[in-house]
């Protein structure tokens, strides 16, 4: 899949993406813009439980230096982007927040950029991407394109939108992208001439629902996920991301995942309302 990378980007994707072609990443980089968000209030321990399950992580470099203990051996995939939050009219006036020499020291696998394309700071945030991909070539590091919406785009959860964003985020030298699951999806896979992981979205009805989206995105030709709240913000993450898993790397379908999340949820810790308050939107 990557086979005509140097050596060191080589190495580092192979800490993403694990030998049987997938990658279970946990997006907890949501703080940068939602705040301390319901299930992702102490990252420390949200993340404790999980972290056996997954290939890499995805979130903030404030979060990794201060809630990640520093024998991690998983990937690490900052987000390298950002500069509005959720108090905004809307958060795509975003700017590159991490520099590629800086992910370097932080040992950080990948870098993520975040493009609205088609919405009022497109433009910026296009150029926040090649600016990175430009940087972080010279360091071997790889760059994720993460296709956002925002509230001006959030209506563009559809193929042909996705197509678009996602492609453009190829052509720019994204080495992989994140889209969004959608109906027709392969179509999305088919057009994009690098890898495709799928975020989750807000939280889903059921973990079924979840599981569902895992083995579709699987089947049209993701490699993977790049997943937070429907894993945290469920009632039994460890489950959760235990289906996930199975779905990912142990080839189970979506009615044997969901027997195995159901049969944990017995033995695993049930999420505690940790505070009342939290603000998701
Ligand atoms: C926010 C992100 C998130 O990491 C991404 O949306 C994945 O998380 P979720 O599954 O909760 O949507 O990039 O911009």
């Amino acid at each position: 899949m990557f086979e005509n990378m140097p050596w060191g980007k080589r190495n580092r994707l192979a800490s993403i993406v694990a030998p049987d072609g997938h990658a279970l990443m946990l997006a907890i980089d949501h703080g940068y813009f939602m705040g301390p968000t319901t299930g992702m209030e102490k990252p420390a321990s949200a993340i404790a439980p999980l972290v056996s399950y997954i290939d890499s992580l995805m979130l903030s470099p404030g979060i990794l230096t201060s809630c990640v203990p520093s024998d991690f051996r998983k990937g690490i995939v900052l987000r390298a982007s950002g500069g509005n939050t959720i108090l905004d009219p809307d958060i795509d006036n975003e700017e590159l927040i991490l520099d590629a020499a800086e992910a370097v020291k932080l040992n950080a696998s990948a870098v993520a950029v975040s493009v609205f394309i088609g919405s009022e700071h497109g433009h910026r945030t296009i150029m926040n991407l090649t600016e990175m991909v430009n940087a972080a070539s010279k360091l071997n590091l790889p760059v994720l394109g993460v296709t956002a919406v925002g509230k001006a785009l959030k209506d563009k959860k559809e193929k042909r939108y996705l197509a678009h964003a996602s492609r453009i985020c190829a052509e720019l030298g994204a080495d992989v992208v994140k889209t969004y699951y959608c109906e027709g999806f392969e179509e999305v896979v088919a057009k994009c001439p690098v890898p495709i992981v799928v975020a989750g979205g807000p939280k889903l009805n059921t973990d079924k629902d979840v599981l569902e989206l895992c083995f579709n995105a699987i089947q049209c030709g993701a490699i993977g996920v790049d997943m937070g709240r429907n894993v945290w913000q469920a009632a039994y993450p460890e489950a959760v991301i235990a289906g996930v898993r199975g779905i990912l790397h142990e080839n189970l379908n979506v009615t044997q995942a969901l027997e195995l999340v159901e049969s944990l949820k017995s033995k695993k810790t049930k999420r505690i309302e940790l505070f009342s308050e939290t603000r998701d939107e």
